[in-house]
């Protein structure tokens, strides 16, 4: 028989959390026990810049690893631990550093936009940084007649693209594995279930899902979308731990998450996020480690593209 032991962990992260000095900073994505222990919840954007602010010595990151990164690479002075190192993400890993640059080397009059969802040494060779939340005001900035690199995500650089009418866009070819696995068919046939539900989607999916929307938005920009619209079901096209966040704020609201392709495969659940558990959380604190440690070189030049994003927001 499974124990549940989570109310005691919970009282063990919190008393670490006092004695260490910590706050834990959490992705939506993460599973909602996860959720629960956090100070601060948010989406890539938000947390990026609540890192900053943040009074504490220590930050614990309940998310990938690189919005781990990015947290140190605006708080060098600050602790940031890791509970998951191993907690990747398949877009920044299909973005390879080295890869990048002869790419980048390709195109030497481009700016180039990349999207948080990559690592330290992409960003390192990026000019400004975007999340989902701010990637077309960030595009936006740059002069119109001034080509643009966009990495890793080829789904939402082709979004964005769109949006602004830009040709001169190049995309790298990068991917989520868990957007890409909605399955436009079983949307359309849960809108024909439930007439006035409102189709809700991250632009990491693909074109013919983000065109079957009523609204794409980041993680954030699709929380307040719920709250402000005046429909009562939404069908909800990203990764599922949002509904914790979601059923929270609108208890009066009905959200459906939207399937994938294969019923059985579970693969609309980032894998990654949800190695973040309250076990690894308290172990995390108890031994102050894993830690984010950066090359200074590297960092500073990562810094430079993530406050060129914060600075357009
Ligand atoms: P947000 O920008 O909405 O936080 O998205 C992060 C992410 O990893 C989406 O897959
Ligand atoms: Fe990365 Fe996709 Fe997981 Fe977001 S949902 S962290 S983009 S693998």
């Amino acid at each position: 028989m499974k124990v549940d032991n989570s109310a005691d962990l919970r009282r063990r992260i919190e008393t670490l959390k006092r004695e260490k000095r910590a706050v834990i900073l959490a992705h939506y994505y993460t599973l909602p026990e996860v959720q629960e222990v956090a100070d601060f919840l948010g989406d890539s954007l938000a947390l990026s810049v609540k890192a900053q602010s943040v009074e504490a010595d220590t930050i614990l990151f309940a998310g990938v690893h690189f919005m781990a990164e990015t947290a140190k690479v605006l708080c060098p002075d600050k602790r940031v631990l890791i509970p998951c190192p191993e907690a990747g993400c398949s877009l920044a890993e299909s973005c390879d550093a080295e890869a990048f640059a002869a790419f980048r080397a390709q195109y030497p009059d481009h700016t180039v936009v990349s999207y948080v969802n990559t690592t330290v040494g992409v960003k390192a060779l990026t000019d400004i940084c975007c999340t989902s939340s701010n990637a077309l005001e960030v595009v936006r900035s740059i002069p119109a007649d001034r080509p643009v690199i966009f990495a890793p995500d080829r789904n939402l650089g082709s979004y964005i693209r769109k949006l602004t009418g830009r040709d001169n866009m190049v995309l790298w070819d990068g991917a989520c594995h868990v957007h890409e696995e909605f399955s436009l068919e079983k949307i359309l046939e849960l809108k024909r279930e439930n007439p006035g539900a409102k189709v809700v989607v991250h632009p990491e999916c693909k074109a013919h899902v983000v065109a079957a929307a009523d609204f794409v938005g980041s993680t954030a920009a699709i929380l307040d979308f719920c709250g402000s619209s005046g429909a009562e079901t939404f069908i909800v096209v990203t990764e599922p731990g949002i509904l914790a966040e979601m059923r929270k704020r609108y208890p009066g609201k009905r959200f459906i998450p939207a399937p994938p392709i294969d019923s059985t495969c579970g693969c609309n659940d980032c894998r990654f996020m949800k190695m973040v558990t309250l076990e690894r959380i308290a172990a995390c604190l108890e031994q102050e480690g894993p830690e984010i440690v950066l090359d200074e070189e590297i960092r500073r030049r990562a810094e430079r593209s993530i406050r060129n994003m914060i600075a357009v927001r």
